[in-house]
C-alpha cells in the first residue's frame, strides 16, 4: 500500500521482511543510479533487516559499494570500537564486513574521542568534504528521537555531543547485561544534519512505535517530537509495516 501525506510518500507493507526488502531496494536504487552515493546510516533493530538484503543483493552481484561512502548518525560516547555494543563493531557486524565497501570510507564518530567538540566539528566537516548525504537512513525512538536526538533539542543544531534520556537508557539496555552499563552520552549528527540530507527514508516497524509514528507524522512539528521536522523535509519516504502504521492508516482513510 501506498499513501502519499504532505510531502510524505509513505509505504506499508505487511511484515518486516517486505519492509527491508522495500528499504533495500530504494538504497540499492540509488547506489545504482549514483556509484559514488553518499549514504547515511542508522543502528539499532530496525535496519538489521535492510541491511541482510543489501548483503544478499551485493553477494549475487546485483549491488556495488566499492564506490560508496557512509557516514553513520551516532555513537556511543565513551565506548571502544571493540565493544561489541558500540555502533561501530556493529555496522561491520551487520553490514560493512560483509560488503565490499572501503572501510575507509566508512564513517562514525569516534566513541573514545578524547575531545568531543572537536571530534564533532571534524564529523561535520568529513560530511562536508563527501558533499554532503544523499540518501539518509533513520530509525526513530519511541520518544520522537533521531539520531540521538533526544526530545527538545534545537531542530538547527549539528553534529555534537548528547546527554541519552533515561528512556533511551532504558529503552536500549536490551542489548546491554544491564541498563547501568549503557553509556549515558553519544555523539551524534544534529537534527540540522540530518535535514540537510538530500533524501530521507525512515524505517518504522512493530506496533510499539504506532503512537510515535502517528505523532511524528500526523501531529504538530514541535522539538517534543524530533521526527516531526521531517514534515518539512522535501524528500521523505515512511517505510513501515502494518502494525506501526496503523494509527496513521485509520487516520489517512
Ligand atoms: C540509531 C539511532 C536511533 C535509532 C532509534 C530506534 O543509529 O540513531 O535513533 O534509530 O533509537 O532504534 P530501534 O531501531 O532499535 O528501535
Amino acid at each position: 500500500m501506498e499513501k502519499r501525506y504532505r510531502n510524505f510518500k509513505i509505504i506499508i507493507k505487511d511484515s518486516y521482511d517486505n519492509t527491508s526488502s522495500a528499504v533495500a531496494d530504494i538504497i540499492a536504487d540509488c547506489i545504482n543510479t549514483k556509484a559514488n552515493t553518499v549514504l547515511g546510516l542508522a543502528t539499532g533493530g530496525t535496519p538489521v533487516g535492510a541491511y541482510k538484503k543489501l548483503i544478499e543483493m551485493q553477494s549475487a552481484g546485483k549491488l556495488d559499494f566499492s564506490r560508496v561512502t557512509c557516514f553513520n548518525l551516532d555513537e556511543y560516547h565513551p565506548i571502544a570500537a571493540t565493544n561489541d555494543q558500540s555502533y561501530k563493531y556493529f555496522m561491520k557486524d551487520n553490514l560493512f564486513d560483509h560488503i565490499n565497501i572501503d572501510p575507509a570510507n566508512t564513517h562514525i564518530p569516534d566513541g573514545m574521542a578524547a575531545d568531543v567538540q572537536t571530534e564533532c566539528i571534524a564529523y561535520e566537516q568529513k560530511i562536508a568534504a563527501a558533499s554532503g548525504i544523499d540518501l539518509q537512513l533513520l530509525g526513530i525512538g519511541m520518544n520522537g528521537h533521531i539520531g540521538f536526538n533526544e526530545p527538545a533539542s534545537a531542530f538547527s543544531r549539528v553534529t555534537n555531543y548528547v546527554e541519552l534520556e533515561a528512556s533511551t537508557i532504558e529503552a536500549n539496555s536490551r542489548y546491554f547485561d544491564s541498563a547501568d552499563e549503557v553509556p549515558k552520552h553519544a555523539l551524534t549528527m544534529g537534527i540540522g544534519t540530518i535535514f540537510a540530507a538530500r533524501q530521507i527514508v525512515m524505517m518504522i516497524t512493530g506496533a510499539a512505535k504506532a503512537n510515535i509514528a502517528e505523532a511524528a507524522v500526523l501531529g504538530n512539528i514541535t522539538p517534543q517530537v524530533p521526527a516531526s521536522i521531517l514534515q518539512l523535509h522535501p524528500n521523505v519516504m515512511l517505510v513501515m509495516d502494518g502494525d506501526a502504521a496503523k494509527n496513521i492508516i485509520a487516520r489517512l482513510a
